[in-house]
């Protein structure tokens, strides 16, 4: 009876271990199974997860994946910039070379950028005044009073990316100077920002810059050594065998504003001559131009030039129905009439060599352009009339694109010839840091 009841207290005893112990596995089997689910990776690259997919996840009813969430949010951010703002939809063309990397950069330059005017210089001579808004030099006077209004001008030089050196090439001539005494000017001017702040030594003038329109162009920097090899030089004459050096200087495009009659565009049907060219002979290849083909039945090239003045804006109708506007260089490769051609809608000829042309590493001019050599002059006619429709068409219709990047306002707006050239320094100064 007592080994009975001993056994069954034995029972029952093995039978609490048992329960004990089966309770113990259990709790580590479940514990094991809950720390390998969590300590799973949130991003399991193996086969086995299907759900691992690039496309949406709107057509499935299974909750999303960590990884499909990561999937998910990865091609949010690929695909940005197409779908957040329609006001630049038009900008993914491929008139530029990198559509997406330029909106991006743009974006991040408007935040970010921050430019420096040195305050010094009596603004009643050449410093720190705008020019004028008008003629040939227009240029010049818009990007001086366009960098003051703008969201980039900063009075903290310790905030600076840049700094501009604001002396006024246009204005000097205005008041009777000569070539070589702006050179002088320039040179006493920047000598004396060289001497009395720190920021030009940092760098010998690689995070400056200089601006001008006017002709005399980068050989106003001539005096100061370093402003010519390291300083970005902004300007309307970009030839690269005259001292202009690509990928430092910048092309400021030469705009002749306010133009007279409202920008052409989708009216191909009106545009029935084939080629157009009206002006001075002041250059060599001017004089071959007109010499070729003045009395072409096809090519309207005339020697004589028909003054922008002239009544009922006959000059500036003549672009509304060319096809093709020839741009030959003058005394410098540049040329007003290459903004004319594009604001009116008729597709720029360039005929220079040499020209590092506005916005060449944004732009793709090739989309919107016909870009030829001077010895091409004697081929002109066959070169434009093996264009074909289709193609004309083309290229009219990405003229009209980037019309804007070819206009100067006041105040700036987005996307205009200002924030271009902006964003060309804002390109150089990645490169400089002290
Ligand atoms: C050039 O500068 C010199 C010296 O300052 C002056 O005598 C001369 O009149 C200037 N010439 C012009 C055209 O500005
Ligand atoms: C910058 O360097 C030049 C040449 O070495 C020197 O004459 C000038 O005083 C320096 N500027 C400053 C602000 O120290
Ligand atoms: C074509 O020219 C005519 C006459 O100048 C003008 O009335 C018409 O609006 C032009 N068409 C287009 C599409 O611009
Ligand atoms: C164009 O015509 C004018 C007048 O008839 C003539 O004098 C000139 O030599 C011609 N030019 C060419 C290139 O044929
Ligand atoms: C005409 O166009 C074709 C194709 O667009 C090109 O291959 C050819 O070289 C062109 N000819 C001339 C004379 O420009």
């Amino acid at each position: 009876m007592i080994a009975g009841k001993q056994q069954l207290q034995q029972s029952q005893l093995f039978s609490l271990k048992g329960s004990i112990l089966t309770l113990s596995i259990l709790t580590l089997i479940s514990f094991t199974y809950l720390s390998f689910k969590s300590l799973r990776p949130p991003l399991p690259l193996s086969p086995a997860t299907p759900q691992l997919t690039l496309l949406p996840f709107t057509t499935t009813s299974t909750p999303p994946s960590p990884a499909r969430i990561f999937a998910s949010k990865k091609e949010n951010n690929v695909g940005e910039g197409e779908d957040d703002n329609d006001e630049d939809d038009d900008l993914i063309t491929d008139v530029y070379h990198s559509p997406k990397l330029f909106k991006l950069n743009f974006e991040e330059m408007e935040r970010k950028f921050k430019i420096y005017i040195y305050p010094d210089g009596d603004p009643k001579t050449f410093y720190q005044t705008p020019r004028k808004l008008t003629g040939k030099y227009a240029s010049e006077g818009y990007f001086f009073q366009n960098i003051r209004e703008s969201r980039f001008r900063t009075e903290n030089p310790h905030q600076a990316h840049l700094f501009f050196i604001p002396i006024s090439c246009h204005k000097m001539r205005g008041k009777g100077t000569s070539y070589e005494n702006m050179t002088i000017i320039v040179q006493d001017y920047v000598d004396s920002l060289i001497a009395k702040y720190p920021y030009w030594n940092r760098t010998l003038g690689a995070d400056h810059f200089f601006v001008t329109c006017h002709d005399v162009g980068v050989r106003a920097t001539e005096g100061v050594p370093f402003l010519v090899k390291n300083a970005i030089r902004v300007v309307c004459s970009p030839s690269y065998d005259v001292g202009f050096i690509p990928h430092k200087d910048i092309a400021l495009p030469q705009v002749l504003q306010p133009f007279a009659l409202p920008a052409g565009g989708n009216d191909i049907e009106n545009r029935t001559s084939l080629g157009f060219w009206a002006g001075h002979r002041n250059s060599k290849i001017r004089v071959i131009l007109a010499r070729v083909w003045e009395n072409d039945t096809e090519l309207d090239i005339s020697n004589n030039r028909i003054s922008r003045a002239t009544g009922h804006f006959v000059y500036q109708k003549r672009f509304y129905r060319t096809k093709f506007c020839i741009c030959p260089g003058g005394s410098q490769v540049n040329s007003a009439r290459i903004a004319d051609s594009i604001h009116y809608g008729c597709v720029p000829v360039i005929l220079s060599n040499y020209y590092d042309l506005p916005f060449n590493d944004i732009l793709d001019w090739r989309k919107f352009a016909v870009v030829l050599r001077e010895n091409d002059v004697y081929d002109l006619k066959k070169i434009l009339k093996n264009i074909s429709h289709d193609e004309f068409v083309s290229l009219h219709k990405n003229l009209v694109k980037i019309q804007k990047h070819f206009q100067w306002n006041s105040p700036p707006i987005k996307f205009d010839a200002f924030y271009m050239v902006i964003y060309e320094l804002w390109l150089r100064h990645h490169v400089i840091k002290y």
